[in-house]
């Protein structure tokens, strides 16, 4: 079939997608789509707090029980996203008012979640966007509820509950914006070395860091940036995942094609330079078709065009990006 000769292409490395499991039943050109390419998948929602816990009392597991009920019969793997992140949090935790009941409260989530997919769920975005949006001395760790009432220790606590839970999971932390020549993203990898070296110094159980690769269609990649904070993970021993690749193409030509090439090329040089010097893990894009993606809740185009951010077009035929990826 395409997804295992395209994996053979890649030299075995998984390609996946970020689902809309309420879709799967729904649109089943989208749902051949995902079987005909993917080897992992991930829910763009679902294990996300806001998604999973209503209220304090529950949790609805319908999403990944039915994602991973997908993915087992389709022969997948899937990745979990995520336990401890800032955004997508439900209202009712603003109440959590000390530490103590902070780290009860994120203990309790990640051991419930991890625990219910153990065994299954083999990799998991234990932590996500920890780093500050522009990391300056004494704010390295971004905002949240976790990091308010915790301090950077919440990392920690998460990760340490995740490998008690399930010590045979690949546990990641999971960032964005540090592929490209600003200074932003120079000190973006800066502060997330340093988050993994004190995170090493500790022995914190930690496998592997997601590159996320959300990029900015009208930007060059850093390459020797890129490729140097890559050899770094691997010096570490961490394994680099591919995690959300599209690339956002507000600012980009109006033609299709040429923003299509565009778009291949970025996502070319972007794993190119990830390529220099390691094999990553797996590379997974955030969704699989432009007919449904994130980009124009934040990233719509002026001149009214739809985004085409991802590998497979709105009719869910395959683009130039999806021949990069392939032929990767
Ligand atoms: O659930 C309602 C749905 O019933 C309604 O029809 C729809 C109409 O707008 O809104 C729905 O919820 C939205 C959901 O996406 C479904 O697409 C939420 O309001 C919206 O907040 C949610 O946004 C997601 C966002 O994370 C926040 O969770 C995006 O889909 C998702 O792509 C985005 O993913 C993040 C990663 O988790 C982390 N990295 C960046 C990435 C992109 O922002």
């Amino acid at each position: 079939d395409t997804a295992a000769r395209a994996a053979f292409s890649r030299g075995g490395i998984p390609y996946g997608a970020a689902v809309r499991t309420d879709l799967l039943d729904a649109e089943f050109d989208y749902r051949d789509a995902i079987v005909d390419h993917c080897q992992l998948v991930v829910g763009e929602g679902g294990l996300k707090w806001f998604d999973l816990r209503p209220s304090q009392e529950q949790f609805v597991f319908d999403q990944p029980d039915r994602l991973i009920d997908f993915a087992d019969r389709h022969g997948m793997q899937m990745r979990g996203h995520t336990l401890a992140w800032y955004g997508a949090m439900p209202d009712w935790t603003k109440s959590i008012s000390s530490a103590a009941e902070a780290e009860r409260e994120l203990v309790h989530h990640i051991t419930t979640v991890v625990g219910r997919y153990r065994g299954r769920i083999q990799s998991w975005d234990v932590v996500n966007e920890a780093i500050a949006e522009t990391p300056i001395r004494g704010a390295v760790i971004r905002d949240s509820i976790w990091q308010e009432r915790l301090g950077a220790r919440y990392i920690e606590i998460a990760l340490r509950t995740a490998a008690d839970v399930d010590p045979s999971a690949q546990l990641v932390v999971n960032d964005y914006n540090i592929e490209n020549p600003t200074s932003q993203c120079r000190d973006r990898r800066k502060a997330m070395l340093d988050l993994l070296r004190s995170l090493r110094d500790r022995d914190v159980p930690l496998h592997g860091v997601g590159i996320q690769g959300h990029l900015p269609g009208d930007m060059e990649i850093d390459k020797e940036g890129l490729s140097r904070f890559v050899e770094e993970l691997k010096g570490m021993q961490l394994e680099v995942l591919v995690t959300e690749l599209d690339v956002i193409d507000d600012k980009l030509p109006a033609s299709e094609y040429e923003r299509d090439q565009i778009v291949a090329q970025r996502a070319g040089d972007f794993l190119a330079a990830i390529g220099e010097a390691v094999r990553p893990g797996a590379i997974l894009t955030w969704g699989i078709t432009d007919r449904y993606t994130w980009v124009p809740m934040w990233f719509k185009r002026s001149d009214g065009k739809p985004n085409r951010p991802l590998p497979l077009d709105a009719g869910c035929r395959p683009k130039a990006l999806m021949k990069v990826i392939d032929e990767f």
